[in-house]
């Protein structure tokens, strides 16, 4: 199984993702990591690791388009299987998105429908919400939309700042449903059919939770 690993950031997600195929957690590899920035601290992870990294600007291209035919074409020399968005900034366009259909993953620090879009742990708290999360989905056309895989749950709690809650969320929940996803993407066992989920050739009624991780992903 061949992924491929989309970054603009610090690259937490990344890293869970490298150490779970270093162990093999994860029946697969990470043929390729690709970021929009070049000082991307993700590249430095990759690198150290000696998995291939590609730097390609978005401010190097006119438009959106460009940007995304450009990231295409890198891609597509890798060959990958999936493509995980782990922190990757950048709003992809639906040519992008129709080409990797089924084929293309995020993570989302929120319990999606809510809180699409940035800033999701302060908007949590502003909310008064009283539980927050991540999720991984398919992406589709709608931004941070797509059918959601599995997502986890942390209690808000009184004293928390965006910064503590952004954390909790971060080691609680990404960095494990991320690695999670991405082994059962490698057996086989996910698939995106018609607009739903099918895990193991059934359609998920709601996205799975922490308590149905594996052992090797708690
Ligand atoms: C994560 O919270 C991820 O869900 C969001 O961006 C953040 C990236 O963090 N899309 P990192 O680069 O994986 O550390």
């Amino acid at each position: 199984m061949r992924l491929a690993v989309l970054v603009s950031g610090e690259g937490r997600n990344l890293a869970a993702l490298i150490e779970a195929c270093a162990s093999n957690k994860i029946a697969g590899q990470i043929v390729g990591v690709f970021s929009n920035r070049a000082d991307a601290r993700a590249l430095e992870r990759a690198a150290s690791t000696g998995i291939a990294c590609r730097v390609v600007p978005h401010l190097d291209y006119p438009d959106r388009a460009g940007f995304d035919s450009a990231l295409s074409e890198a891609l597509d020399e890798l060959h990958p299987d999936f493509v995980l968005l782990a922190g990757f900034m950048r709003v992809l366009t639906g040519d992008f998105v129709r080409r990797y259909r089924g084929r293309l993953l995020n993570i989302h620090p929120s319990l999606l429908p809510r809180h699409p879009g940035l800033h999701t742990h302060r908007r949590a708290l502003e909310a008064g919400d009283l539980e927050h999360g991540a999720t991984v989905h398919f992406v589709t056309e709608e931004l941070d939309g797509g059918p959601a895989i599995i997502q986890g749950r942390v209690r808000v709690e009184a004293q928390d700042t965006a910064q503590s809650l952004g954390e909790r969320v971060m080691q609680k929940v990404e960095m494990k449903i991320y690695p999670q996803t991405a082994a059962w993407l490698a057996r086989g066992e996910l698939r995106l059919h018609e607009g739903r989920v099918l895990r193991r050739d059934q359609a998920l009624q709601s996205p799975l939770q922490l308590e149905h991780l594996e052992e090797d992903f708690r």
